[in-house]
């Protein structure tokens, strides 16, 4: 029983940040994202009777801890599954992992692919959703294609994320620009439990709603520019909210200032680009694919700028006949 699966990360227009529910992982608010098409997880999940312990192969380093997050959700699936055999899961990321690139969202949602399959369960996509929000809340927004909503819900049955478009819908393109691949302090895992230290955190959860709202507008009317504005306002709020957490939280380098003050310059000179940021601190920017090219070209000369990821809005998550093992 073992089957791999591949897939993407996604960027977050609009964040998700703070739970009202920590172990069911409810958000405080809905989330828009877009699939990316060069952040890939792939993973390959076996249960097999004559494993006696869980085993898990992280980019080629065997994991010492023996119970992680990994083997919490793979209890998950054997739990659902009603089985007990224990599993071997290999997984590797073709980008930095722990430097606000997402990797959890693309991790979460291939291990939850590959272990239902290999388990012989049979999920759909909402099911597949619930299940890797359970693991990573943005995982559940890695599961259906393109353009993608997760609804916060009020319960596990009711917060899970669809599609809204698929990725051919809209030309735009993502350039990451990579400034440093110094890991965070504080992974996103544990700053969610800080949000609501900051005293900006009511306010933002009181127009979250129609953040959510104006993006889909803007989304569907295919509005660039008040796209653009939104997400560059969205994340910037995302950033205040972690400055002012106790303790304080401060993703950002001299670098992802340096290329935030450049957006807004080649903004003044007619190129429509704006940026979105993680926890972490490497920039998203987000352009129609026709100034991709003019864009790639710029942010390379920025100094801080190490190296850039283009990509395209993606599928999401599926199963692949070749394995890791
Ligand atoms: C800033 O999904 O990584 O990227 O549920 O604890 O795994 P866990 O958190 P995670 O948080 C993502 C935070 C964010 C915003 C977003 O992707 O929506």
């Amino acid at each position: 029983m073992k089957a791999t699966a591949i897939a993407p990360s996604n960027i977050a227009f609009i964040k998700y940040w703070g739970r009202k529910n920590q172990s069911l992982r409810l958000p405080e608010n809905g989330s828009i994202s877009m699939n990316l098409s060069n952040l890939q997880t792939t993973t390959t999940v076996e249960f097999n009777t004559s494993f006696i312990a869980d085993e898990v192969i992280f980019n080629g380093q065997k994991e010492t801890d023996a119970e992680n997050r990994i083997t919490d959700h793979i209890k998950r699936v054997r739990h659902m599954a009603n089985i007990q055999m224990k599993a071997k899961i290999k997984t590797e990321n073709n980008f930095p992992t722990g430097t606000g690139l997402s990797s959890s969202a693309s991790g979460f949602a291939a291990l939850t692919v590959a272990a239902v399959a290999a388990s012989g369960l049979k999920l759909s996509e909402k099911e597949l959703s619930i299940l890797a929000r359970l693991g990573s809340g943005s995982a559940c927004r890695s599961i259906p294609d393109g353009f993608v909503e997760w609804v916060d819900g009020d319960t596990s049955e009711t917060s899970f994320a669809s599609s809204l478009y698929n990725p051919d819908y809209w030309d735009i393109v993502d350039v990451i620009a990579i400034v440093s691949n110094q890991k965070k302090d504080t992974p996103s895992s544990m700053g969610h439990a800080l949000a609501s230290s900051s005293p900006f955190f009511e306010t933002r959860k009181h127009h979250m709603q129609e953040k959510v709202t104006l993006c889909k507008t803007f989304l569907a009317e295919k509005d660039f520019t008040k796209f653009g504005e939104l997400l560059e306002a969205e994340a910037l709020e995302l950033h205040a909210i972690y400055l002012t957490s106790l303790p304080s939280l401060i993703y950002l380098l001299p670098g992802s200032l340096q290329v935030m003050h450049m957006v807004k310059k080649w903004r003044q000179d007619g190129i429509p680009v704006y940026f979105t940021l993680n926890t972490g601190q490497d920039i998203h920017l987000i352009c129609p694919r026709e100034y991709q090219k003019k864009v790639v070209d710029l942010v390379e000369t920025v100094e801080s700028v190490q190296k850039t990821i283009v990509n395209e809005p993606a599928i999401g998550t599926r199963l692949i006949s070749t394995h890791l093992f």
